[in-house]
This record gives structure tokens, sequence and C-alpha cells, in this order.
């Protein structure tokens, strides 16, 4: 169903709109329909007590950048390691924090390569190292309508594609995340295809913004949170938002992105928040903060761009709602 509704009508949520099935689940269920087995192996303890420390994090010493962080209330951690996305560990948003446990993170490499002049295998150490860690508190906005707002840990992506010199042929940037079957009980039904791809054009992928991500609330990510290494990209929607990364490259063409390859009506390449290009199934014109508004609620109006308008010049004379 498609619900349409202006920006000024949304402080008031119309019935239509607080539908849990068709706005918070209308995702889940479609991959529903799609999957042919249940989830295998999901009892794996995680870690006992998430709203504590989540175990195996460990503090990361970071400067706030005061440049990148928003005003908005800090969604509670123990929100932000319980409601998650990450599908490897099941499609429940609470089956992350239960199945993410089993991940090992450590030994951890990620191969950066094709068209560069310097390919190299970063392992963490060398990540951790290689820019001064930030902290910068950004909004997350997911494509299902409800947003966190999340102080992150990492540096500016730029960092690290300066080091490894894209030659002239880098045109577009691709994130692949692990796919272990042995480790991630979510990867025996095929919602999607793995691994979980995602990717950027060079000018988004150099823009200050993009977070190369190796912690959260001081301390290093939480394996459903994407440990040890993920992107975060505040403008986009979160899908885009690569978990668990483990190689990076850089490529002539446009990579082909999980979300997109399974919906392509639904989720574009770009995957930019935008209030007026609805999701066919659901408005974008609003969301929910999570930890904050009631479940049912979407009362908040949702910002072009995530409210990160310096990412505009990218897409000057773009027809956003064709590349969307
Ligand atoms: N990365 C991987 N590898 N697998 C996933 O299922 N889900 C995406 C993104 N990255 C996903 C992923 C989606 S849909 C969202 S909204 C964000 O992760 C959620 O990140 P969070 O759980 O840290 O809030």
């Amino acid at each position: 169903m498609l619900i349409r509704i202006q920006p000024d009508q949304i402080d008031v949520p119309l019935p239509s709109e607080i539908t849990p099935r068709e706005i918070f689940e209308s995702r889940r269920h479609f991959l529903k329909e799609l999957a042919v087995g249940a989830i295998a192996g999901s009892g794996v303890l995680a870690s006992a007590g998430a709203w504590a420390q989540v175990a195996g994090t460990r503090k990361l010493a970071a400067r706030r950048n005061d440049s990148y962080v928003v005003v908005d209330k800090q969604t509670s951690y123990k929100d932000a390691t319980t409601y998650n996305n990450f599908y490897e560990f099941g499609t429940d948003k609470s089956e992350p924090a239960r199945n993410a446990g089993i991940l090992k993170i450590n030994p951890w490499t990620v191969s950066v390569e094709g068209e560069v002049k310097k390919p190299m295998t970063l392992d963490l150490e060398t990540l951790l190292k290689l820019a001064p860690l930030e902290e910068r508190v950004y909004r997350l906005r997911c494509v299902e309508g409800w947003s966190m707002v999340i102080p992150w840990v990492g540096y500016s992506l730029s960092a690290l594609i300066r080091k490894v010199e894209p030659t002239g042929n880098a045109k577009y940037v691709e994130f692949v995340t692990l796919a272990d079957k042995k480790q991630m009980p979510g990867l025996s039904v095929p919602v999607l295809e793995w691994p979980y791809v995602e990717g950027l054009r060079m000018d988004e992928a150099n823009h200050p913004l993009a977070l190369l991500t190796l912690g959260m609330y001081g301390e290093t990510l939480p394996n459903q949170n994407g440990a040890p290494v993920r992107i975060v990209l505040p403008w986009k929607y979160g899908f885009k938002s690569a978990k668990s990364i483990v190689k990076i490259r850089f490529l002539k063409e446009a990579p082909r992105t999980t979300w997109n390859v399974t919906a392509p009506s639904e989720y574009g390449f770009y995957g930019n928040v935008n209030p007026d290009v609805d999701h066919p199934r659901w408005s974008q014109a609003s969301e929910r903060r999570i930890g904050e508004d009631g479940f049912l609620a979407r009362k908040r109006k949702t910002l072009m761009f995530n409210g990160y308008n310096d990412v505009a010049p990218l897409y000057a004379g773009m027809d956003l709602k064709r590349f969307f």
C-alpha cells in the first residue's frame, strides 16, 4: 500500500500510518515470504546483559569532533545494542544481540583492493591506528521508519582511501561483509544474497561524513552493531551502512548491492534519506525515534539527507526521484 502524506500533516499520525505491520515490520514480512525455512542454530548465547557493557568490547580513546555532533538526545546503549538489523544473525530485531556473541572478531583483516596503486590487507590494530579516532554523534535513519542517535568512534573513510591511492579508474567503492555459515545462523536462510554487499560512488565515499567505524559509546563495536569494523553513512538509510566488513574494493562500475538486487523498486543504489520519495509500501515523511517515541507513533519529520545538508552538492542536478 502506498501511503502519501504531506510533511505538515505528519505530527498527527494517520490511522493507516500506525499499523505496525505496514510500517515497522513490512520488510520482515516481505522477507518471510521469500524465506524457505526457519533460522537454524539460533540457540547460541550472546553476552549476558547486553545493556551493561556488551561482553568482549573494550574502551577506545577518541577525541570528540564537535563539528559532527547532533544536538538530539542520544539513544541508550541498551536500545542501540538490542534493536538491530543484522540479518546474518536473524531477521528479528532482537536476534543479533542474542546470536552475534559467537562471531570471532580477532584476528580480523580487511583487504583493500581493486583500482588502487597500493592494495593492502589491514589488521584490526592497524585500522585502529590508521588515523586519529574521533567520536561523532550521528543520527541513523532506517528505511523502515525508525531512527537512533549514536556516538560512533572512527575516522573519515577518506583517510583510508588516501593510503591506498585509487587509480583514475576508481569510480565506485564496494564494501563486502563477512559471510561465514559456521558463525552466522542467518546465512542458512536465503532471505538475501550473501555476502551482504554495499557500495558508494567515489565522491560519496570521500565525503568527510562517511565514517569508517570501529566503536560506539567509547568502546569497540559490539558484534551485533557490526564488529569489528563497519561503515556509517548518516545521510543515507541504514541499509547502506554495511557491518563487519572484510573487503573494500575500488571499481570502475557500480557494484551490485544487496538490497538493490533483492528489491530494486524498493531500495535504490543511493539510499539517500528523502522524505519526498516514499517507499512503495510506506511513507518516508516521518520517523519514530527509538526509546523516545511510542512504538506506534511516527511523529518526527524526516529531514532531507537526514539533516546532513552538506552532502547536497554531491547530488546537484540529479533527479532524486529516479536516483533514490
Ligand atoms: N550489514 C550487514 N552485514 N547485514 C545487515 O543485515 N543491516 C543494515 C545495516 N548493515 C545489515 C548491515 C540495516 S538495514 C541497518 S538499519 C543498519 O545496519 C542497522 O545498524 P544498527 O543495528 O547498528 O543500528
